[in-house]
């Protein structure tokens, strides 16, 4: 892998090793070998010695409407642990983590990492991105896998994953696997194996892992957008949250505080990520964040869409279902995420479902917003989030967001 980052095993080996490991996979060996060798191909950073504490990461294998990471570093740095992570951008659907920051102005995403350490010292929380660095094979084989449809392969998931989470040098670390429409994993088994083999890895390497496999079959939260998504996690950072999106926020940071060296169990960690979130702490946590990345953490700096349309429930009942993929290709045809790797974003557009799996709804009731820059723009998402949509008479059986964790 080293030698591959350094440009000595040309592409077509390589992507001839993953085609061989998509139809062959690996044992259990293999992919830690593999795993290693991708940490080895660029820097590695340790946090721990850095920062002269424990240091808590979450990552997400990412979903529609996931900004979750947004909301639990400020609360788990106002409850006193410090943050550190490192992002990368979205393709596909709407933009990653680094997108909807750069929502936010004068935020910079990109900084050293002497500044990213600095800034985890000084202020508790830092989310940066990825420095070109750090797995450096990593990136070359995404690319590869990408073009030669070799993506889908549950240890080269692993070994991606985990090695830019063990080269980024957290301690103890909470992995969000996504299941269903939405997501890579589309079944609950399929998300275990994920996660089983992403435990093993970190445990392999030293760090404390946990998984909690999460719900992708309808959108998270209500915002599926960039600069949408940063409005709802201010909401939640006050206490208003969506439901479904609080609970999220609040079980992983629960689960990073138990990680944490506060010496609390996930029950007083809960406890403390809740009234963070309600006494302020939180939300003053991620203003000063936000601001020693260069950002105007003000809501009202956030851009907006020129056009804003209600999306009207075409028959009485109960929401039974939201394809998440729909509303995520909706959200990206009207320019909120990318459909190569160097288009732009248009951070302002997005849809809100505002009615979610199990709401019950009238005839012509709002059941979602887009936000649009246009009114063409707007009726075509317009049709394309109400056909996302399907109702029943009666409501379906309720899913909690949280399906199972495993660690
Ligand atoms: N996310 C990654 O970082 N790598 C993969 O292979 C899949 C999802």
């Amino acid at each position: 892998m080293l030698e591959y980052a350094r440009g000595n095993v040309p592409d077509y080996q390589m992507a001839a090793f993953a085609m061989a490991v998509f139809f062959r996979g690996l044992d259990g060996a293999e992919t830690f070998a593999l795993t290693d060798a991708m940490v080895r191909s660029g820097e590695t950073i340790d946090l721990h010695a850095a920062i002269g504490r424990k240091v808590v990461d979450k990552h997400s294998t990412g979903g529609v409407g996931d900004k979750t990471s947004l909301a639990v570093g400020p609360i788990v740095a106002a409850c006193g642990v410090p943050f550190g992570k490192m992002s990368g951008r979205g393709l596909g659907h709407t933009g990653g983590t680094l997108d909807k920051l750069e929502s936010i102005p004068g935020f910079r995403v990109e900084l050293t990492t002497d500044e990213f350490l600095q800034q985890v010292r000084d202020v508790g929380l830092a989310i940066i991105g990825q420095s070109a660095n750090l797995v450096p094979a990593d990136k070359l084989l995404y690319g590869l896998r990408d073009v030669t449809a070799t993506v889908d392969n549950v240890s080269l998931i692993a070994a991606s994953i985990m090695s830019k989470k063990i080269a980024a040098g957290a301690d103890a670390i909470v992995l969000d696997v996504k299941v269903g429409d939405g997501a890579f994993m589309k079944t609950i088994e399929d998300a275990r194996e994920l996660a089983e083999l992403m435990l093993e890895l970190g445990r392999h390497a030293g760090r404390e892992v946990a998984c909690v496999l999460t719900d992708m079959d309808q959108p998270l939260g209500h915002a599926v957008g960039n600069a949408l998504e940063i409005r709802e996690t201010l909401a939640t950072l006050r206490g208003e949250g969506p439901a479904d999106f609080t609970e999220l926020v609040l079980s992983a940071s629960a689960r990073l505080l138990a990680f944490s060296d506060l010496g609390v169990d996930e029950a007083a960690g809960r406890e403390r990520a809740d009234a963070a979130a309600r006494d302020g702490s939180a939300l003053a946590m991620y203003e000063g964040w936000i601001v020693a990345q260069g950002g105007d953490p003000a809501e009202d700096a956030l851009p907006t869409a020129s056009v804003v349309r209600d999306v009207e429930a075409p028959r009485a009942g109960y929401v039974n279902a939201i394809g998440a993929v729909d509303v995520g290709m909706a959200a990206l045809r009207l320019g909120a995420g990318r459909q190569t790797k160097d288009d732009d974003i248009d951070h302002a557009v997005g849809v809100l479902c505002l009615k979610k799996r199990s709401d019950s709804v009238d005839t012509g009731e709002t059941i979602a917003q887009v936000h649009a820059q246009d009114e063409e723009s707007a009726a075509r998402a317009a049709e394309e989030v109400v056909a996302a949509y399907t109702f029943a008479d009666d409501p379906p059986a309720p899913t909690p967001i949280v399906l199972e964790t495993i660690g």
